[in-house]
């Protein structure tokens, strides 16, 4: 969506950070021995508390109220009392709700400890290639700035980009134009960043797989297989300077 005021601002600000709030809830709670299930059922009792609706269950029917996708997952993984975490599992959590008509979407990966330096690297340069990406962003940039940031980010680190998991608009629904915005560099895009636009930024990173694969479950993607991937995500208003930030916990608000 392109926001009109401080009406949508305030709104998109305030579901953001009620899924940034639960992301950072749901991230503490990953322990060895803990099931998705339960964390996925910590999650929907927060976003209840709160007045937001799963946007995933809302817009797709997903059988869950938040993704939680553990190793071979790259998105998408449905939480399960049958999925317990161990150590040294890297875990996706990626938190999607709406409040009052506005979408907001969230995420972040974790490795359980003790855990293999270069799963730790891996979440460490996708983050890393998340802020850059948004260090990149401003009202009449081209959108393959943000695959640009990306891709050097991950050259430089030595991991590979899943190519078939995209950025996208948000706001009035979860998944809104500019739809499929690229997380490597395509030279040929034509599409443009707009002042007031609202949008996600999600790279996932991998130790090998670039294109993920359908599970068997119908939801969950999957990298090949001995390859882990990780994801970080925030949604955002493009300015004709520094992107806002709509998904920062309170924390480091
Ligand atoms: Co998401
Ligand atoms: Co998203």
């Amino acid at each position: 969506m392109i926001i009109q005021g401080q009406k949508d601002l305030k709104a998109l600000l305030h579901i953001g950070s009620i899924v940034a709030d639960c992301l950072q809830m749901m991230l503490s709670h990953v322990e060895p021995g803990i099931s998705t299930a339960e964390l996925d059922q910590m999650g929907g009792e927060f976003l209840k508390s709160r007045g937001a609706v799963s946007a995933p269950r809302l817009m797709y029917e997903f059988p869950g109220e938040t993704c939680i996708s553990i190793n071979q997952e790259a998105a998408h993984g449905i939480p399960s009392k049958d999925r317990v975490l161990k150590e040294g599992d890297v875990v996706n959590i990626d938190v999607s709700a709406m409040k009052d008509h506005y979408f907001a979407d969230t995420g972040g990966s974790k490795v359980i400890a003790p855990a293999s330096n270069e799963l730790k690297a891996l979440c460490k340069a996708c983050k890393r290639s998340l802020n850059r990406a948004i260090d990149a962003v401003k009202a009449g940039e081209k959108l393959n700035v943000i695959g640009k940031a990306i891709e050097k980010e991950a050259k430089k680190s030595g991991f590979k980009i899943i190519k078939n998991l995209c950025s996208h608009g948000v706001g009035r629904k979860l998944h809104e134009e500019p739809e499929l915005i690229p997380g490597f560099f395509k030279a040929d895009e034509t599409r443009r960043l707009k002042e007031n636009m609202v949008i996600t930024i999600e790279p996932f990173l991998s130790t090998g797989t670039e294109l993920v694969s359908d599970g068997k479950d119908g939801w969950a993607l999957l990298n090949q297989v001995g390859s882990y991937s990780a994801q970080y995500e925030h949604s955002m208003v493009i300015t004709k300077k520094k992107p806002i930030i709509l998904t920062r916990p309170s924390s480091e608000r």
